[in-house]
């Protein structure tokens, strides 16, 4: 598994101030995209996706309420929410975003030192790259595995600035266990058992995905991250600065998510909406840039453990209704890392005829 070398997006900005924007990088049909300016368009006067409060969510844990009936609905009828007064500490969100925000400011040669190696994902650099006339997204990304504590590759993981890996690994536990907190609730709104998902994530895998995207002079005419759908069970995705950028597909066009200041966006993946059967679905969704000032964002994303099958869940089928195909983790994995982002296109390849 890998993709192909490609330029900094940071460097080529930093090089050239930014006006030349190499052809590889202009997708103007693409970027035009009808995007929603108010309201998502299908009059029920819904204009941003829900948010959730997670103290709530943990008061209900045992005996559901209302805001684990908004978690359902959320998760139904959207694929995505925003998460309030969630477990992680503020100090470990703001030390991580100090963090990220001080690596993306080092010398090119100093950011270098963690890049990817060939045939490897994780390090600096980008994904999803797999042929030479393939567009590319306007972004450079830091790509680390963080659980279990043993997958960590720490070659990868920048030694500067001094607190990024206790802060990364102080993220990534809190953020681990929101997640396993949301699956609880969550398999119990689908009637599961709670153990049907959490065993699943006893030693269930993290990776995370730091984007980088620099201001673009003709913002209108590239893409940060082309449209896809994220693969895992679950994402949570802090944003960085103040610069938004994350649009998710609804209702045909392109609607703008509005992050609440230290909320997480989750989203349903794909791995979820296969083993519930098609029930909770992942929803595409896509990046675009600012003209002038740079974003970041970081993507954590749940897996279950490496040797859970992905298929849809026994309790979740019913006579002949199945309509996935049952895969071992790592191949579910090597086929998304081997297929350019596109829509929902690598869901399409699991779905059964
Ligand atoms: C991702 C992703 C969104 C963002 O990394 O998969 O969707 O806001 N990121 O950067
Ligand atoms: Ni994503």
């Amino acid at each position: 598994m890998g993709s192909l070398p490609v330029p900094s997006v940071q460097a080529l900005v930093a090089a050239t101030g930014g006006d030349d924007v190499p052809l590889r990088y202009l997708r103007p049909e693409a970027a035009a995209e009808a995007v929603t300016s108010d309201g998502d368009g299908d009059g029920d006067g819904e204009a941003q996706i829900p948010i959730i409060d997670h103290q709530r969510l943990l008061l209900e844990l045992d005996h559901g309420g209302e805001e684990s009936a908004r978690l359902h609905r959320a998760c139904q009828d959207w694929g995505f929410f925003q998460l309030v007064n969630h477990s992680v500490p503020d100090d470990v969100v703001e030390s991580m975003k100090a963090n990220i925000q001080q690596f993306f400011q080092l010398p090119a040669e100093t950011k270098k030192r963690f890049a990817q190696e060939q045939g490897q994902l994780e390090g600096y650099g980008q994904l999803f790259v797999v042929s030479e006339d393939q567009k590319l997204d306007w972004a450079d990304m830091l790509f680390l595995y963080t659980q279990p504590p043993e997958m960590r590759n720490t070659k990868f993981w920048p030694d500067q600035p001094a607190t990024f890996r206790s802060a990364l690994d102080r993220y990534s536990g809190a953020v681990k266990d929101v997640s396993d907190s949301l699956l609880a609730t969550m398999a119990k709104n689908l009637g599961l058992k709670r153990e049907a998902i959490a065993d699943k994530c006893i030693r269930g895998m993290q990776k995370v995905r730091i984007n980088y995207y620099p201001p673009c002079a003709q913002a209108e005419k590239v893409v940060g991250l082309s449209p896809h759908s994220d693969a895992n069970l679950l994402t949570l995705v802090l944003q960085v600065n103040h610069v938004q950028g994350l649009q998710i597909k609804r209702n045909g066009s392109w609607l703008p998510v509005k992050p609440v200041s230290g909320a997480f966006v989750v989203n349903i993946g794909d791995m979820f909406e296969v083993l519930t059967n098609g029930r909770y679905r992942s929803i595409e969704h896509r990046a675009v840039v600012h003209p002038k000032e740079e974003r970041l964002s970081i993507a954590a994303f749940q897996f279950p453990n490496i040797d859970t099958m992905i298929g849809p869940l026994k309790e979740m089928t019913g006579h002949e209704d199945d309509a996935y195909k049952t895969l071992d983790l790592e191949s579910f994995m090597k086929i998304f890392f081997a297929t350019k982002l596109e829509g929902k296109n690598f869901l399409e390849q699991m779905k059964l005829n």
